[in-house]
């Protein structure tokens, strides 16, 4: 197998288009953070952004993120070599653990929507004759026009995006392709070439290529112990099972390809059983896209899903399974949560702006939906806001995306013009950049909280604050978002913020 083949060209340049959707700093000046808020520390390199957005999405697999990220940054720096494929990988490991996912985020990361990825199922070409539908069967043969290749250049070029040029192919369950089609990937990953049954050619080269597989899958079940569940494996057990998981996939990597198949490869990553931590991160991020989903879909009809702790144990508890990851979790989901809240939202038990709260019932076997009438003023489904910015850019992208949500948008691009709206309006929340022209975001959120003492403010910064504004804003509560950050991370944090849970509990 070729070396893990990581590209010596880690170069601190910006990349050209990152990201998709994720508001940048304005100038030179402000040098981009992470998106969290708060909890992760400040970074200064463009490449740690990527890979913190892709760690936020993808839970648990650090070995994942740091392996691609740096061929797409090779790729961003034009320094990628010619005649192959930007990257060629091999993704392994058990059911359900983010194999899949991983591709997907990359191409809402890079394209702006994960649906921007070339994938081959290659359950599909099982059998030879069946890979004439990959490549359109040659002249000659009878129907031959109507046959429609799936994997044309016209395809590869179609899942670019005008922020990247960068293809995402993902060949799915590589252990079921018939031999012939092992051997035309054999032509993809060594020359970056794929010869159609028309003679045409389809070029790879500026394509990351993804292989996925179940390979060594049972053999890991075994390690992973069924029966007491991967979650009780102490640290060091840990450790001890991610070797033997990597050992076994290699192991039945090299049994089932040629050794110049496996060479061609440049990284085999095996993925790790979910740990609890892991699978309860991406339980609060499918009630969060839950909510979300609600938002965008309902609109002004909107309501709040409030799911307590003792709801999230239960789901986590039913939807925990060695064999099936994450999978089972979502299925959880389904089943206790969206399934039944769409129900009560087609018999019209749910009213605008209500609190619809999960509680586990009382032999603790299902789940129990109560809707609580809201005394919340519109104030937390229409919040007035104000942005503060002389980034205009950014100010016409959120006020967009906020008028688009009901919003009420107001702009300032200088600390003196926010003042004299402030003095106008009644604000429900007050997002300020840190470096104004005529002052600073975090000295005007506390005099705004002396109008306003309900306001929530958020200071926006692209650098390091000053440790003076740093206490402010901890002494004042006032989250500091770090640019760039997702423009669905802000309206999120507003979001949930403003919707008193206190009020409609009362
Ligand atoms: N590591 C992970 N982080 C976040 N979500 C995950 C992760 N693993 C699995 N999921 C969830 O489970 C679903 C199935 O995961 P998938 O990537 O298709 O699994 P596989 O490893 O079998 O390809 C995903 O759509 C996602 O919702
Ligand atoms: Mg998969």
């Amino acid at each position: 197998m070729r070396e893990p083949n990581r590209p010596e060209e880690r170069r601190r340049s910006r990349v050209k288009n990152p990201t998709a959707g994720i508001i940048k700093s304005e100038s030179g000046v402000d040098k981009p953070k992470n998106t969290q808020i708060r909890s992760r520390k400040a970074t200064a390199d463009p490449v740690e952004d990527l890979t913190a957005i892709l760690s936020q999405k993808v839970v648990g697999q650090p070995t994942a993120t740091r392996v691609i990220i740096p061929y797409i940054q090779m790729y961003q720096a034009g320094l990628a070599p010619e005649g192959r494929p930007v990257g060629v990988f091999l993704l392994l490991g058990p059911t359900g653990t983010g194999k899949t996912k991983t591709v997907e985020a990359l191409a809402e990361v890079l394209h702006g929507t994960e649906k921007n990825v070339l994938k081959v199922d290659c359950g599909e070409f099982q059998m030879e004759h069946e890979v004439a539908k990959l490549i359109g069967a040659p002249p000659g043969y009878l129907g031959h026009r109507e046959t429609q290749p799936m994997l044309t250049q016209q395809k590869l070029n179609a899942v670019t995006s005008e922020k990247c040029s960068l293809s995402l192919v993902l060949f799915d369950e590589i252990e079921k392709a018939a031999p012939s089609m092992t051997r035309l990937l054999l032509g993809v990953l060594d020359k970056g070439l794929l010869r159609l049954g028309d003679n045409s050619t389809v070029n790879f080269e500026k394509s990351l290529v993804f292989l996925t597989s179940n390979l060594g899958a049972r053999e890991m079940m075994k390690e992973i112990n069924p029966e007491f569940g991967f979650q009780s494996a102490r640290p060091t057990d840990r450790a001890d099972l991610t070797s033997k998981l990597q050992s076994i996939a290699l192991m039945s990597v090299r049994k089932r390809f040629s050794p110049e198949f496996v060479n061609r490869i440049d990284c085999i990553i095996t993925y790790q059983p979910l740990t609890v931590e892991s699978l309860s991160t991406i339980l609060d991020q499918q009630i969060t896209d839950l909510q979300n989903h609600v938002n965008t879909r309902l609109g002004n009809r909107s309501f709040m899903l409030e799911v307590p702790f003792e709801a999230r144990q239960f789901l986590l508890k039913k939807g925990t399974s060695a064999e099936y990851g994450a999978r089972e979790l979502n299925r959880t989901i389904h089943r206790f949560l969206t399934q039944p809240l769409a129900t009560m939202v087609a018999t019209n038990q749910v009213n605008v702006g209500a609190t619809v709260r999960v509680e586990v019932d009382e032999p603790g076997d299902k789940l129990h939906m109560r809707a609580l009438e809201s005394e919340a003023s519109p104030a937390s489904t229409h919040p007035t806001v104000l942005l503060v910015d002389d980034n205009r850019d950014l100010l016409h992208f959120l006020e967009r995306l906020m008028a688009d949500a009901g919003w009420t948008l107001l702009t300032a691009e200088s600390a003196t013009e926010a003042k004299r709206l402030v003095a106008e309006h009644k604000l429900n929340a007050a997002l300020l950049d840190y470096m104004l022209p005529d002052g600073n975001g975090v000295e005007l959120g506390v005099e705004f909280l002396q109008a306003a003492p309900n306001a929530l403010v958020i200071v926006m910064t692209g650098t390091i604050l000053p440790p003076e504004e740093e206490a402010l804003c901890e002494e004042h509560n006032f989250p500091v978002l770090r640019k760039p950050f997702l423009a669905s991370d802000v309206m999120n944090q507003i979001r949930s913020r403003l919707m008193p849970v206190s009020a409609v509990r009362a």
